[in-house]
């Protein structure tokens, strides 16, 4: 009911808004945007807070301005205003002493208000419901975020402020954390978080991670560049994978040219002319409707130790832990389908499944030097002092998700240099090591190796 309201709404402004996106094209300046749009349909407490803040806050004015959801009539009053006994209510200085509260904080529960179905896909996601679990929830990755990086171990004292700081500046930036509020309800650890971020008010995930604040743009989200933010790097390389694909090839040619604003399910090829990550992760294409569900369209876990298929806490009961299985590949191969042949498709995927099959077979043996060096006391208590298992992090972390990754995205540097060439190369150093360990019944000293260079 209310998406038809809004839908309707949207078909009055469209006129204005077809106007001031053509007048934003040719005057892309932002500050001459036309300001007529704005003050119609607004209430006067939604004025006054546009006014005083077009002073103190002018960037967020205006970025907001550009949105689409202020010419649909959303203000800040809409996302910030809150009642009194909401966990992190405030008042801002240019409110202070009225009966208005507001919140700095807006969890999906906001948006959920008006976007319901996004929310609900959202939250069934592996972003929404697993990614902040390691940050928050898992005893051993703690220890490695406030005793290993957070300097403990080299006499940084227990508690002291400096320990939080790799966790705040890493971690939760990317995968979201608890948010923690201070004595005046207002934010001292997690905020602003990431994707998975648990809001005081039971909200979980953050829209802002891909629909920068205030613009909510949906070009940003749909660009790769947005998901390469928290995808790069050593241990998940997923924008260099995709830049060294052909499919980022051509975005890097001509994405300039494609078409971006096209509205969701009506965005289509010939929109582009190659796939983004939105693209074969959520957009809807040919009979395809958009999903914010990234994981739906998945089949293999291909970040954990072996690529399988496993179930987890939290998991609802009609869902895989990680992907969907066969429903996941039959859908991801629709996507292929509206530019590719079946031949293409059907070879490209025989290829990644042999790719995981073969990353796992080298998995389970050094999984099995792992366990017998352990069962025979040939492993030191602290991994990250003893070789073979420093070289096991990076078998699997890096070098075995590169593999992956690479193989399934069309990425062969990754696939090969990064990925299986490495993989074969750190297998034989453990394999040293184990060996040796076993031959002599004891720890070589000092256990430190860095063979590989793992990058
Ligand atoms: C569609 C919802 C929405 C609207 C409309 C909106 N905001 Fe926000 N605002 C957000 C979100 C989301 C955040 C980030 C909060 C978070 O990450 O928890 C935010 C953050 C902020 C912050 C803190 C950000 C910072 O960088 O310090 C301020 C200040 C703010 N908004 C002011 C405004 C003002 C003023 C307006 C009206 C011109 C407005 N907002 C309109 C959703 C909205
Ligand atoms: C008379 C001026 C004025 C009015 C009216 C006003 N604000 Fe503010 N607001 C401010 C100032 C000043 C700040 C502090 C900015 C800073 O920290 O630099 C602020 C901060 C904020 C923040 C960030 C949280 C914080 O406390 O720093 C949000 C969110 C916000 N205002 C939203 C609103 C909303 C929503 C309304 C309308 C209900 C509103 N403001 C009305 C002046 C005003
Ligand atoms: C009060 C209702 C309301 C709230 C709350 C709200 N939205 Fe919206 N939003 C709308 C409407 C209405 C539109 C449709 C605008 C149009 O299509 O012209 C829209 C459109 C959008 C779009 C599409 C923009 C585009 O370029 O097509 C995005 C993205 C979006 N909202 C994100 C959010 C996020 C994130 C939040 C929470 C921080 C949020 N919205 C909160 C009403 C709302
Ligand atoms: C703010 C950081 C961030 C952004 C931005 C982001 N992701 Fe993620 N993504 C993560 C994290 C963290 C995980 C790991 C979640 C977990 O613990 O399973 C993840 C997991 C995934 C997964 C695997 C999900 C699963 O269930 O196994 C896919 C696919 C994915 N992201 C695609 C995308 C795409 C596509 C985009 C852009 C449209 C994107 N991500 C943007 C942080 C991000
Ligand atoms: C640059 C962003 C970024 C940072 C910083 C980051 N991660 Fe991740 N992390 C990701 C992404 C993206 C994934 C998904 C990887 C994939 O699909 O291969 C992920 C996956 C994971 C996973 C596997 C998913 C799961 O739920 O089991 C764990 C565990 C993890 N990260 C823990 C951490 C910890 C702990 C830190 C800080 C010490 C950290 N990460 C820092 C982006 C990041
Ligand atoms: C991982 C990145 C990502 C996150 C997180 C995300 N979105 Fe989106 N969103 C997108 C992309 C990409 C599109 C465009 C989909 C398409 O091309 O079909 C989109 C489209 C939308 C639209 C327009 C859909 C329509 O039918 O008009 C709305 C509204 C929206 N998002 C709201 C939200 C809300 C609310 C949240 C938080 C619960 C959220 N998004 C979180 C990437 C994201
Ligand atoms: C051509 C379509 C396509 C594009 C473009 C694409 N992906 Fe993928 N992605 C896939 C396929 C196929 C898989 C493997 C699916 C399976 O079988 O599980 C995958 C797997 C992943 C995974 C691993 C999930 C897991 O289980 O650990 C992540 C993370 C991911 N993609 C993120 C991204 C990001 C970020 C981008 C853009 C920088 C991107 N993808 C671009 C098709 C694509
Ligand atoms: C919007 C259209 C479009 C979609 C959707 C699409 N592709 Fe592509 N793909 C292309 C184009 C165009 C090329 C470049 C063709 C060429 O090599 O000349 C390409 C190239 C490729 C290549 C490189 C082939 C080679 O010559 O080396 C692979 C592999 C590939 N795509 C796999 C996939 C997979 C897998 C999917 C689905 C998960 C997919 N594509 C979805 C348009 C698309």
């Amino acid at each position: 009911m209310r998406e038809r309201l809004f839908k309707v709404l949207a078909l009055l402004v469209a006129p204005f808004l077809w106007v001031s996106l053509a007048f934003a094209d040719y005057y892309p300046n932002l500050v001459k945007t036309p300001s007529l749009v704005i003050k119609r349909g607004f209430s006067k407490q939604a004025l006054e807070c546009i006014q005083c803040h077009a002073k103190e806050t002018p960037g967020i004015v205006l970025q907001w301005k550009q949105s689409k959801m202020s010419h649909a009539g959303v203000s800040c009053y809409d996302c910030h205003v809150v009642p009194k006994s909401y966990p992190s209510a405030i008042q801002c200085p240019g409110i202070k002493g009225t009966n208005v509260y507001i919140s700095p904080l807006v969890s999906p529960k906001t948006c959920g208000k008006c976007h319901p179905k996004e929310v609900e896909q959202f939250s069934k996601s592996g972003h929404a419901r697993l990614a902040s679990r390691p940050v928050v929830d898992v005893p051993k990755l703690k220890k490695l975020q406030f005793y290993f990086e957070g300097g403990e171990f080299a006499g940084v004292p227990k508690g002291d402020a400096k320990t939080t700081a790799p966790r705040e500046t890493g971690c939760i930036k990317c995968h979201g954390g608890k948010i923690v509020l201070g004595p005046d309800k207002r934010p001292i650890s997690g905020w602003p978080g990431g994707i998975g971020t648990r809001y005081p008010d039971g909200g979980v995930g953050s829209c802002v991670a891909c629909h920068y604040r205030h613009t909510f743009s949906i070009e940003q989200a749909r660009k790769p560049e947005t998901c390469g933010r928290c995808h790069l790097g050593p241990d998940h390389p997923d924008i260099e994978i995709y830049y060294e694909s052909k499919h980022g090839q051509l975005y890097l040619a001509h994405g300039k040219e494609w078409r971006w604003n096209s509205a969701p399910d009506a965005w289509e090829p010939g929109d582009y002319e190659a796939p983004t990550c939105a693209v074969c992760h959520m957009s809807g294409i040919g009979d395809l409707s958009t999903t914010h569900n990234i994981s739906e369209r998945l089949y293999w876990d291909l970040m954990h130790k072996k690529g399988t298929l496993v179930r987890g806490v939290n998991t609802p009961k009609d869902q895989p832990e990680r992907g969907y299985g066969p429903r996941g590949r039959k859908l991801m191969k629709r996507v292929c389908l509206n530019c590719h042949s079946r031949l293409q498709t059907d070879a490209f995927f025989k290829n990644l499944d042999n790719a995981v099959k073969l990353y796992d077979y080298y998995y389970t043996k050094v999984n099995a030097m792992l366990q017998d060096l352990k069962k025979r006391g040939l492993l030191k208590k602290d991994p990250w002092s003893d070789g073979f298992q420093e070289l096991y992090y990076y078998f699997w972390h890096h070098a075995g998700r590169r593999a992956r990754q690479g193989s399934a995205m069309d990425g062969p540097d990754y696939a090969h240099w990064h990925g299986f060439f490495q993989l074969f190369q750190i297998y034989k150093d453990m394999e040293a090591i184990y060996k040796w360990r076993i031959t002599h019944g004891k720890i070589e000293e000092p256990s430190t190796v860095m063979p590989t260079a793992p990058e």
